[in-house]
């Protein structure tokens, strides 16, 4: 059964352009990982403020492989950068990218502000699912 794992992402106004460039320029390794079937960045339009990076696994363990991987590191340099030299030891970024190594010296994206000011990270079940002509 897929699992659905849906980071949540608290972005400020004026970031907005920054984050969807970050992703624009993202490393493309997550393509690459066992398990890994899909991958939406979403903007809200309506009802939220809450940027969602949906994605969805084979299995939990899948997506658990590839967030203990380098793959994920690799994927999450800058924010970890950023979140390493702006971020208080333990604030938002629970279970994201915590690698407090070396930061890229040099920012990308405003005065080297993350584009987000807080993550969440929401875990679902694929209970049922519908394509066109699937039925
Ligand atoms: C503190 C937590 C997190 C923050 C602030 C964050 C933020 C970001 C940002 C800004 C990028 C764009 C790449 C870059 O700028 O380096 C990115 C990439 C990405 N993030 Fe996160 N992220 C976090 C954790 C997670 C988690 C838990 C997931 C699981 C759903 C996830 C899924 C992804 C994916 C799939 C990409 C694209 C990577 C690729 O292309 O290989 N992120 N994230």
């Amino acid at each position: 059964m897929s699992v659905v794992k849906i980071n949540a992402l608290t972005v400020p106004a004026e970031m907005r352009a920054a984050l969807e460039q970050r992703f624009a320029g993202r490393a493309g390794m997550v393509e690459q990982a066992d398990g890994f079937e899909w991958f939406e960045l979403l903007r809200p339009i309506e009802g939220t403020d809450t940027y969602l990076v949906y994605t969805r696994w084979r299995s939990e363990e899948d997506f658990q492989k590839w967030q203990s991987s380098q793959a994920f590191e690799e994927g999450h340099r800058r924010a970890a950068a950023e979140a390493a030299a702006n971020a208080p030891a333990d604030g938002a970024g629970h279970s994201g990218p915590g690698h407090s190594g070396p930061g890229h010296p040099g920012g990308h994206g405003g005065a080297g502000a993350p584009a987000a000011s807080g993550a969440t990270l929401w875990s679902f079940e694929v209970v049922q699912s519908a394509a066109p002509g699937s039925d």
